[in-house]
């Protein structure tokens, strides 16, 4: 037997009704915020994430799965959507040149994490970004829409931890303040911070090592020097959200582990998936247009991890998807009619199934409550003879003969 490599996941058809019913709920909120979808490559040049993301970052420095393809190229399976749709929108002209663009998209992604419970090196995220805006109101729309889907899909208990980060004007004097403050805990750090403290000090405040972290609560908080431009938009942001009646934590020290944000981070966070408790988390990104080659373009978006977001549900019950009718023959002519029938309906849209085995009505039976079939038709011999189906609903237990040319009005009107 040949099995998996460590960290993917095989989703059998048991977990697929959940699955769906989670990109649905998204992408009924997407289409009800007049986003519209993008469907950008899994893979890219490995310099799209090294520029995008920051060199600097676990996600690119120790992640990546990245290969040579057969003329020398370094490509990299995505680790994240962010980069990779920022990289289509400035090289396609056209929706470069519109003023407002709200993407929407869906996929698997790639980091080679160590894997846990809701850790994975193959997982899937769903998540929006929007171009051409420095208006605080979209960072609302952002997050609002991120809360919308999280009640939707009936995640009962989270927080939502928000922070501004500045721009790059006011952010230089804190990043001074933070090296000093970390300078003087120089020997309590992990290697990479002690590196990241003259490369990148901004990243000491999202380390997991248990030393470092603990050194955040007294480092300086970067709300403290931002400007008042800065200022005046996360509290603009704060005001739609209040308005929206949308609960949040401020964070002073939420910077995400990406470098791309400028002013406004947030996360989605829950105590319910232990290590990991952030099952989303996104934030605006104004210079990330520009570092791609593009005309300066604002940008604000966020992605949620669809396998986090099914382990904080696995106890809510869903509608299992089953098969409209499964038939039920006793083989030759009583086949062949069933297999007609099955025809006609399956054009109607009405989905149908049968064991073309001849096999015992109990086993029949008990396929049809497999397949959640919604009615068992059984086409015996009498029931040839006669053109009419004998129905049963499998919900009531109940049975009634249908006529042949009646059964998908039946069907279809009592589903
Ligand atoms: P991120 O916080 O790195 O942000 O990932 C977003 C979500 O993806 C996380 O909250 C989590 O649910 C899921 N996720 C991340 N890593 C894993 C993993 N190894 N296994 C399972 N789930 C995972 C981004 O990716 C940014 N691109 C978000 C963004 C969009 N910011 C602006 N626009």
């Amino acid at each position: 037997m040949i099995s998996k490599p460590p960290g993917v996941e095989d989703i059998f058809p048991d977990k697929i009704d959940r699955w769906n019913f989670v990109l649905q709920s998204a992408f009924s909120v997407f289409q009800s915020y007049n986003y519209r979808e993008i469907i950008v490559p899994v893979m890219e040049f490995t310099e799209v994430f090294a520029r995008g993301i920051g060199t600097e970052t676990d996600i690119v420095s120790k992640e990546m799965f990245t290969f040579e393809d057969r003329g020398g190229r370094s490509l990299t399976l995505r680790p994240e959507g962010t980069a990779g749709v920022v990289r289509a929108y400035v090289e396609n002209g056209e929706y470069n040149r519109l003023s407002i663009c709200k993407f929407f998209y869906c996929g698997p992604m790639f980091r080679a994490e160590k894997p846990q419970r809701g850790r994975l090196r193959q997982f899937n995220q769903f998540g929006a970004e929007v171009f051409g805006s420095f208006d605080p109101y979209y960072d609302y729309e952002i997050i609002s829409m991120v809360n919308d889907i999280s009640h939707k899909v009936g995640i009962d208990s989270f927080k939502i931890l928000i922070n501004s980060i500045g721009c790059r004007s006011c952010r230089s004097e804190y990043i001074i303040k933070l090296r000093d403050y970390y300078k003087s805990n120089h020997d309590k750090l992990c290697k990479d911070c002690q590196r990241r403290l003259e490369t990148n000090p901004l990243r000491l405040l999202d380390c997991k090592n248990e030393s470092c972290s603990s050194l955040k609560v007294n480092a300086p908080a970067i709300r403290d020097f931002i400007c008042n431009d800065c200022k005046g938009h996360f509290e603009k942001v704060k005001e739609y959200l209040d308005l929206g009646n949308i609960a949040y934590t401020e964070d002073p020290y939420l910077v995400r582990g990406l470098d791309y944000y400028t002013k406004t981070t947030f996360e989605f966070v829950t105590d319910k998936l232990g290590g990991q408790n952030a099952f989303a988390g996104g934030g605006r990104y104004d210079y990330l247009v520009e570092q791609f080659g593009g005309k300066p373009t604002p940008g604000v978006g966020f992605a949620a991890g669809i396998e986090r977001i099914n382990l904080l549900i696995e106890d809510r019950p869903i509608d299992a998807k089953g098969t409209d009718v499964f038939f039920i023959h006793t083989g030759g002519q009583s086949f062949m009619e069933s297999v007609a029938l099955i025809r006609k309906l399956r054009l109607l849209g009405i989905s149908c199934d049968v064991d073309p085995e001849v096999k015992g009505f109990k086993s029949q039976f008990k396929r049809a409550e497999r397949e959640n079939a919604r009615f068992a038709v059984i086409i015996g011999e009498d029931e040839v003879q006669s053109r009419e189906a004998t129905v049963k609903d499998q919900k009531t237990g109940q049975q009634e003969k249908v006529p042949f040319e009646k059964l998908s009005d039946f069907i279809k009107n009592n589903k």
